[in-house]
Order: structure tokens, then sequence, then C-alpha cells
């Protein structure tokens, strides 16, 4: 088949390359890509805000599936306009795209299934938020309603930091996505990120993975899309598993069926692993940034088939997904001043170096060409490596990056900590 992936991160160099090796796909094009992705796809020139461009090309080039990388475009209902000329794709509605785009209509979801979550209250209004924080305890959750690149949540300790985050947000602080405000009650527990793909009747399991979102060793500083992650997270067992699907996820596409907005795509949901059991945290409609880099290194199936039968709704004769019985680990590098103003157009090199440690190194913000890579981008490179333990991963990734040559990066030296010491307890 003839794929178009939409996306220019190091989650879609991840998925154009597992999509490069599936037997049933033909011809990958890519747009906008990266140096990265151009290695396995041709990159063309496309502008996922223009539905019709998009529709037009996947009509010049006989396009069997769209691959939709991140949330903003299915948010804005890129998958409906393909769909409605007949393209079968990989992702959900703008209807279905909700539980990622606004947290209220999530919470009100899991309200109406009886979903475990936080309790919250939604705020359209300062003195309405100011009234609520009251009813909530210490710490206190507040989170903008709409999409704000992971960024729209404050953990307020105090009540004057609660005030002042509320203010802030309806102030304009994140644009629109804070015209709408959600509190919410602190979970305290283990973090886990959990996927499942579904056709809006089928739900399969695609594995679960943990990440470091903090920008400092020992999970602290300012958050940032995540620097790091592991797959898969031991934390969740299988009996968690099992309850996350029953509680979670499977009532979540019954009841999206069942209001007219059929889930298409993979769900991802942040769980935090409660002494109640698993509570949802949040929903992404697409993969999670890197995460996939470390699904994708241990998927052992057909990808492209794979989706195209999500596209199609014909999920439950898929085969099911497969996965390496190995940890994978990705280590982020970014560029000096993330997750502020990252510092562009720095040199890198040494990247044969680090595959020849035997990682794969995905592309996340590069520019230029194998002769001359520079950073152009917050997250820079995700250096992934496998092994038979998280600490065995982790060594191999901090080895290859090590080859690696980025005067203008950093990383953190401690991802998969966790699990690393949870393997030193038991050895
Ligand atoms: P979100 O954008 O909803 O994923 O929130 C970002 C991060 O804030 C999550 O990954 C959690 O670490 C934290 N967080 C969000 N909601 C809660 C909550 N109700 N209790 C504790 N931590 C939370
Ligand atoms: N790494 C977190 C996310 O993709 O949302």
């Amino acid at each position: 088949m003839n794929i178009l992936l939409l996306g220019g991160g190091g989650r879609e160099h991840a998925l154009a390359w597992k999509l490069a090796q599936s037997p049933s796909s033909r011809k990958l094009f890519a747009a906008p890509g990266n140096p990265g992705i151009a290695q396995c796809a041709e990159l063309v020139s496309l502008d996922a805000g223009d539905h019709s461009a998009v529709a037009a090309f996947c009509e010049a080039k006989d396009i069997d599936l769209v691959v939709v990388g991140p949330e903003a475009p299915l948010v804005d209902g890129l998958a409906d306009s393909l769909r409605a000329g007949g393209i079968a794709v990989f992702g959900p509605s703008k209807a279905a795209a909700q539980l990622e785009g606004s947290k209220a209509f999530t919470k009100a979801l899991c309200d109406s299934a009886g979903i475990p979550t936080a309790a919250y209250a939604r705020c359209t209004s300062e003195a309405e938020a100011l009234d609520a924080i009251g009813r909530f305890g210490l710490p206190v959750v507040i989170k903008a309603d709409g999409l704000a690149a992971g960024k729209g949540v404050v953990i307020a300790q105090t009540r004057d930091e609660a005030h002042q985050a509320v203010a802030n947000m309806f102030a304009g602080g994140f644009g629109e996505a804070g015209q709408e405000i959600v509190l919410e009650e602190f979970l305290e527990g283990e973090e886990a990120s959990f996927f499942a793909i579904t056709d809006g009747k089928t739900v399969v399991p695609f594995g679960s993975a943990q990440d470091h979102k903090r920008v400092g060793e020992g999970d602290t500083g300012p958050n940032t899309g995540g620097m790091g992650a592991y797959s898969p997270a031991p934390v969740l067992t299988e009996q968690l598993t099992e309850r996350a699907m029953t509680d979670i996820v499977r009532p979540t596409v019954e009841t999206m069926a069942a209001e007219g907005m059929p889930y298409s795509g993979v769900l991802y949901a942040g769980l935090m692993l409660t002494n109640d059991g698993p509570k949802l945290i949040e929903y992404n409609c697409r993969f999670g940034d890197p995460e996939c880099q470390v699904l994708m290194a241990r998927y052992r199936g057909d990808l492209a088939q794979l989706m195209l039968a999500t596209a199609r709704g014909e999920l439950e004769q898929a085969q099911a997904p497969q996965f390496e019985d190995a940890a994978a680990l990705t280590v982020v590098m970014a560029a000096n001043g993330y997750p502020g103003t990252p510092e562009k157009g720095g040199v890198i090199a040494g990247l044969d170096g680090a595959e020849a440690e035997g990682a794969t190194v995905f592309h996340a913000g590069t520019a230029g060409d194998a002769n001359r890579l520079v950073a152009n981008g917050g997250r820079v490179l995700n250096v992934t490596a496998l092994g038979s333990s998280v600490t065995e991963a982790q060594a191999k990734a901090y080895r290859a990056v090590a080859a690696i040559d980025f005067p203008s990066g950093f990383c953190r030296r401690d991802i998969g900590w966790r699990e690393v010491e949870r393997e030193a307890q038991q050895s």
C-alpha cells in the first residue's frame, strides 16, 4: 500500500521507521518529515491544515492510508475531511479527538461511563474557580481545558499558588486553551502510560511505557514534552492492565460509539496507579512522544497492516499486536535552553557511532542532511536501545549518547531510574 505520514518529530520518525519495515507498505511519503524520516520516506511539502491539499495529494499518489502523528490536525478535523473523500485514516475524528482536545469533555465522559478518575470541578470564570478551590484539599491540580502542548497543568501546593494559576489562565496565560479550566483532586501514586488500538468496536492493548516529563534529574524542574521513556512499564502488571482495559478503556470506546462519536486510532491513557487501582489522568488521541519510540522499538508486527485494518474498521480480523519480550529505553537529547527557548543551529555529529553501539537514533528536531546535521527544535534526538532489562537498555542507550557529539545539547542521565532501582533490589 501507499502511505502518507503526517508529522515531523521523533514520534513520526519511529512510525516511519516501522512503517518502512512493513511487508505490506510499498511507498511511504511524509510531510513535513525531518532528515531522519527522509532516510525511510519521501518527504513532501504539505500543510496538514489545508485539508483539500492533503486530499488532492492522496488522490494524485494513490494513497491507501494516511497516518496522522500529532494531535493538532486530528482535533482540527483532518481525519473527517479525508474520510469524506473515501481515504482511510489512522486517527480519530474531530468529535472523538475531544478526548484529548477538551479535558472537560473527558471528565464528563468519565462521569457518564463510571470511569475512575480524580474528582473535579469545571469552571468558566475566575470567580467560579476561586470559589471552587476552597472545596479541594492541597495540593490541587489546575488545568487549562484545551490543548496547551502539555504545559497547561499546574499542581498548586498552596492556596496562593492556586489563586495565581487560576488568575493567569483566565488572563490568557495559555491562550484560548485557558478560557475554561478544570480543577482536580491530586492523585497519589505512580504514573504509567497505557496504549490501546481501536477501530471503534474492537479494542486491543498496544503496550505500556513510562516517561520522564521533568527536565531535571530525579524528576525535578519544569515540565517538558518528555525527556525519555521506557517500555514496558512493569508497574502496570498484567492484572492492572486488565483492570485498565475493563474499567477505563473499554467503557470509553463503548460510550463514544454509543454517543455517535466512534473512536478510531490509538488511545493513549495516562494513568495514576493509586491504592484504589488505576485512575485516568488524561487521554491523548495519538501516540506519546517519546513513548512511541520505545513502543516501535519493541513492536514486531506489520504496522501498516494493523493501521489499515484499524482505519477500515476491520481490527477484529487483524493479528493481535506482538511485542519483543525485551525492554526498550530512549534518552532525549535536547538543545540547551529547552523547555524555554532552545538554542537553534547547534552542530550534531557521531550518529554512526551511536548506531554502532546498537542503538537506533530517531530525529526529533533536526535540520540539514547526513553531511551537516544541526539542531532545529527543543527535543533534538531520541537515542533508543533494547536490552534484556531496563538496566541493560539504559546502559546501551547511554553508551550511544556518549558517541554523539552535540556540544549545544544536553540530556538527563537517569532515564529509567525507578525501574533500574527496582531491578537492583530484585537481583
Ligand atoms: P496532563 O496534561 O493532564 O497529563 O497533566 C500533566 C501531568 O500533571 C501528569 O502527567 C501528572 O504528572 C500531573 N497530574 C495531572 N493531573 C493530576 C492529578 N489529578 N493528580 C496528580 N497529578 C496530576
Ligand atoms: N510524552 C508525553 C506525551 O506525549 O504526551
